[in-house]
């Protein structure tokens, strides 16, 4: 049987156990707070940051939601961020990627405060990460180790493939799976858009992490039989529906599911847990601000 892991059930576990910790720190007098900068119309980035601001809500981190239009200049955005890093009621900065052309997306990451980088993309925080001394694990990646370890799949000397090299994901992902700790010491492989022969590499992953952004791109036959399968593709494509498209994932989930020994569903698999894993790094972020212990899950 193959099994569906619930990326829902695991997020609210690690909310629940996160609220403890929120507890502890405004007994300190220390509310974590998070702030998020949309720059962007894009619905898709819309509807992520609203619910970013929601599960703050619900776990009582308080969410700061700034957005600015999507034509103005980059200052505005540079001005907004160093307001942001100086107060010290903010504990987390997420700018939403990706920022509109005009914006350079490297230097806004640089602009960051790397303490209240929660995200983990500024260089400071990649580099410990690369370096076996993460800060932040970024959200998504972090989330997908603990989305194995939840299915009771041990990553140590197994054949990992992840295909996507992304910033967000591919690279960090890769990292995580190679650093001689929990849920890494994997034989990684990293595949990509000039990768030859992507079926043969695919097909002798034991865990197999999809992160091209290429709807469907990964069939039941590109997987090994029993492998654990973690797609984080969030492709809408057309749809007769209601809202005129549907959301499906880098992996064809029907054929792959009977491949697979494990993997996880779009929606409802790898979304919630880049989430909870934000939540995770704003309560880490104010710990560490404030010399708090807090215990994480
Ligand atoms: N855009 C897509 N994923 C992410 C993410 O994890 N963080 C930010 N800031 N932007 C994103």
């Amino acid at each position: 049987m193959t099994e569906i892991i619930d990326g829902n059930a695991v997020a609210q576990s690690i909310r629940d156990d996160l609220v403890a910790s929120i507890d502890r720190l405004v007994d300190a007098g220390q509310r974590p707070s998070l702030a998020t900068v949309l720059m962007s119309e894009d619905p898709a980035s819309e509807t992520y940051v609203s619910m970013k601001q929601d599960d703050c809500e619900e776990v009582g981190i308080e969410a700061i939601d700034i957005d600015i239009d999507p034509d103005a200049d980059a200052a505005e955005l540079y001005d907004t961020i160093e307001d942001l890093n100086a107060d010290e009621d903010v504990n987390g900065i997420l700018v939403q990627m990706p920022v509109p052309d005009h914006v350079e997306d490297r230097s806004v990451l640089r602009a960051i405060d790397p303490m209240k980088d929660v995200d983990g993309f500024h260089p400071e925080n990649v580099g410990r990460l690369v370096a076996g001394d993460a800060r932040y694990k970024p959200c998504t990646p972090h989330g997908i180790q603990k989305l194995i370890e939840s299915a009771g799949v041990n990553t140590e000397g197994k054949d990992a493939v992840v295909v996507g090299r992304s910033d967000i994901v591919g690279k960090p992902m890769a990292n995580l799976l190679i650093q001689k700790a929990p849920g890494g010491n994997a034989t990684t492989t990293v595949c990509h858009s000039r990768t030859e022969n992507l079926a043969e590499r695919t097909r002798n992953a034991d865990i197999l992490v999809a992160a091209a952004g290429v709807p469907e791109m990964i069939d039941g036959e590109m997987i090994q039989e029993g492998a654990t399968v973690i797609d984080v593709g969030i492709n809408r494509v057309d749809a007769d529906t209601e809202k005129g498209y549907e959301l499906v994932g880098d992996v064809e989930y029907e054929s792959a599911k009977e491949v697979a020994g494990a993997i996880t569903p779009v929606p409802g698999g790898v979304g919630p847990m880049t989430r909870a894993m934000l939540l995770y790094n704003t309560v880490k972020a104010t710990g560490l601000q404030h010399d708090i212990d807090v215990d994480l899950p």
